[in-house]
């Protein structure tokens, strides 16, 4: 028996994000201290159907973020509650045991992946697994609760107001106006990856926009616009989180869009660590490790801020779940903090299995003297 402690990778998965999981989950793999670690690497395609792959050879157009696809040969998969109540992976064809799993890593962004619902199903296996829980998971994915939740802390954000579908009948511009100024942003409450998400100062741009928004949840925010620089800052651990230097993304588009995120490669500089005073970034972590704690997070995520002119930093949205690729903001900020990508997902693994330890440790029924 191996004396390596075996990491299930999870990656792409039913979401937008598909194809960021998978760069994410190739960079992981590159990265991971092998002497430690084996590594098994599982697949889920866009139906949800998860299958288990080679981790040295799981994608077609590895290297062309606009092609990149899983290889379609992996067998189906399961992930289930075993004999003895022991998680166990087995394969749906011939039910073959493919062995212990001593922690999982869901590298998996957005629906389905980053919203609790993964983690529900590994809180059931009783499996270790890296990153927020069910309830940090899900409310981190909310853009309503999430911001209710800061504003009841104290935490500065943007004016919001929410609109479910059977109120947007009577949703005018005027109204919303009113609560939060002109330009205003529309967005679905539950998405990720600036999708339906638009600035208007139209009535004509706003109706379109929030019926655009509304194809995408049923649930919307009407936020006030803010002007400012865009901050980022990277959190890690679980019941005393630290903040990395923060980073700051530069859009070449109106807003940080879906355009600028992913299909224009000059959409967005980011310049990491950002320029700030001694004094701003201090703010900023301290912003960021607050935002992680009132939200319910563990083990990792990112804060996003908007710095104004004035100095003053308002918290635009935790994502639980950040990119993993090698250029991307949330390991780039550990790096320039002194935190190299390996040792990373070592920190990672080691604060998922400890978490499992200390919630194994509670009791879960009465028990009576
Ligand atoms: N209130 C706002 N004021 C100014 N810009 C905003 C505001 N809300 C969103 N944006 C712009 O839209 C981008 C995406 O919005 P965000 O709320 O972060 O959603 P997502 O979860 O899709 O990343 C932000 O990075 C920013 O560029
Ligand atoms: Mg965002």
């Amino acid at each position: 028996m191996s004396s390596k402690t075996r990491v299930v990778l999870l990656c792409g998965g039913k979401s937008a994000e598909h194809e960021v999981s998978l760069q994410s989950a190739k960079n992981v793999v590159d990265a991971i201290d092998r002497e430690r670690y084996e590594v098994v690497l599982i697949g889920i395609d866009k139906q949800g159907c998860w299958h288990l792959c080679d981790a040295e050879d799981f994608l077609l157009h590895a290297d062309d973020p606009s092609r990149i696809a899983l290889k379609a040969s992996g067998e189906p998969v399961a992930l289930v509650t075993g004999e003895g109540g022991q998680p166990a992976l087995v394969t749906l064809n011939e039910h073959r045991d493919l062995g212990p799993v001593d922690v999982v890593f869901p590298v998996l962004h957005g629906t389905f992946g980053e919203d609790g619902t993964i983690q529900g199903l590994l809180k059931l296996a009783d499996i270790p697994f890296v990153g927020a829980g069910v309830l940090g998971s899900s409310v981190g994915m909310d853009k309503d609760v999430m911001k209710r939740l800061l504003r009841d802390a104290g935490l500065p954000i943007p004016k919001f107001f929410v609109v479910s579908r059977a109120q947007a009948d009577a949703l005018s511009f005027e109204h919303a106006v009113e609560q939060v100024g002109r330009p205003l942003f529309v967005k679905p409450a539950n998405l990720g990856s600036s999708v339906g998400i638009h600035k208007v100062a139209s009535r004509a741009e706003f109706d379109a926009a929030v019926k655009d928004a509304f194809r995408y949840d049923t649930k919307i925010i009407v936020e006030e616009a803010i002007v400012g620089r865009e901050i980022e800052c990277s959190v890690l651990g679980n019941e005393t989180p630290q903040a990395s230097l923060p980073g700051e993304i530069i859009p070449t588009h109106e807003f940080y869009s879906y355009e600028a995120k992913y299909l224009d490669e000059a959409g967005a500089r980011l310049e990491i660590p950002a320029k700030l005073p001694d004094e701003t970034v201090r703010r900023v972590q301290e912003l960021a490790v607050r935002t992680f704690q009132v939200l319910c997070c563990e083990g990792l995520a990112r804060v996003d801020f908007f710095l104004q002119e004035d100095g003053a930093i308002l918290v635009n949205e935790i994502n639980t779940i950040p990119g993993f690729t090698r250029i991307s903001m949330y390991p780039k900020l550990w790096e320039v903090s002194g935190l190299a990508y390996p040792e990373l997902i070592h920190r990672l693994l080691q604060l998922a299995i400890e978490r499992f330890e200390r919630e194994k440790a509670l009791e879960t029924s009465v028990r009576l003297s």
